[in-house]
């Protein structure tokens, strides 16, 4: 049997400035990625994009997130978020991705 057929496409998330990475799956949630790499990230609606405490400041790779729908857009544009700011309960990951937020 060829397994290589099911070879799942992954990708590496990596959160700056203390280095940490993981590599998850492609389709994998932002929010759900920081995690597995040990750090805190603020939240407090249960990833329903309406708290917007998950913000995260892409430094390389947006492009491979998935595109904003409505809600996020509305909440970053609420708090005067830079076009490189994300809400990473709301993006999932389709390739490599760097990111930091202010407090870590
Ligand atoms: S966790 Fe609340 S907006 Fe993302």
């Amino acid at each position: 049997m060829d397994l290589s057929q099911f070879k799942m496409a992954t990708a590496t998330v990596r959160c700056e400035p203390s280095g940490r990475e993981v590599v998850v799956v492609h389709e994998s949630n932002l929010m759900d990625a920081i995690h597995q790499t040990g750090l805190g990230l603020g939240q407090s609606c249960d990833g329903v994009a309406l708290c917007g405490f998950c913000r995260v400041k892409i430094l390389n790779g947006a492009e491979n997130l998935s595109s904003m729908e409505s809600e996020e857009k509305q909440i970053l544009a609420s708090m005067h978020a830079g076009d490189d700011e994300r809400l990473a309960c709301c993006a999932t990951i389709h390739g490599p991705v760097a990111l930091t937020t202010t407090y870590w």
